[in-house]
């Protein structure tokens, strides 16, 4: 599987144990998910192409370069929302398509209900964010979505995937980048990541009790 891609740095190990901990806050989670998607987000874009282009600094003419892909990061609603302005920070040029899928609670299968993507979604390098990658449905549903519409350059980062749904993945999609911070034991029954951290949008939006 050389398309995944699991980044190690001690900071984000350390601030990943925080936020599986049942008892971090929501204001914190938000937090940790944000600084965890910062760097995440500095390691995926290493790729990213650049063109020269000319400066003029206070005191000289000189060259530069800045990004010459053009950017469309690709949440996944809803907990991926967590991950959005970590992203604007590092891109502020970044164009958003939004793709929204459900998970059916009986069949654990991601169910599309909408997207809206921007007008040039096809010159963009899309780079699709969701905190989770469990059994893989809901990645595959989407990079196959922006696939069929013609997008060719996707990337994917996610923060705690699961073996399994990274295997699938892999074998569909082996063109198709994963970073993950933390690859975990499994899925249970449920199909929650084991250990994991629990439901990621609810523990974004504080809906756990709700
Ligand atoms: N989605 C989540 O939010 N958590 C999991 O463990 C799996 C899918």
């Amino acid at each position: 599987m050389s398309n995944i891609k699991k980044i190690s740095h001690p900071l984000i190990e350390h601030k990943i144990s925080i936020l599986r901990d049942k008892n971090t806050d929501p204001f914190q989670f938000r937090m940790l998910i944000d600084e965890i998607s910062y760097l995440m987000l500095f390691e995926a874009s290493r790729d990213l192409e650049l063109k020269e282009v000319r400066i003029e600094t206070p005191v000289a003419k000189t060259k530069g370069k800045k990004l010459s892909s053009k950017i469309m990061i690709c949440p996944i609603l809803r907990a991926a929302l967590g991950m959005l302005d970590a992203v604007f920070k590092l891109i502020p040029d970044a164009s958003v398509g939004f793709l929204g899928f459900q998970r059916n609670e009986e069949s654990l299968e991601a169910e599309f209900f909408y997207a809206k993507l921007p007008k040039d979604y096809k010159e963009r390098t899309a780079i699709i964010i969701d905190p989770m990658f469990a059994t893989g449905g809901t990645a595959i549903d989407a990079v196959k979505y922006l696939k069929d519409k013609g997008v060719k350059d996707i990337k994917f980062i996610s923060i705690v995937g699961a073996p399994e749904g990274l295997e699938k993945f892999s074998k569909i999609y082996p063109d198709v980048e994963v970073y993950l911070a933390a690859i975990d034991e499994g899925l249970n029954d449920k199909g929650y990541i084991v250990p994991g951290l629990g439901d990621a949008g609810d523990r974004v939006f504080n809906t756990l009790n709700s």
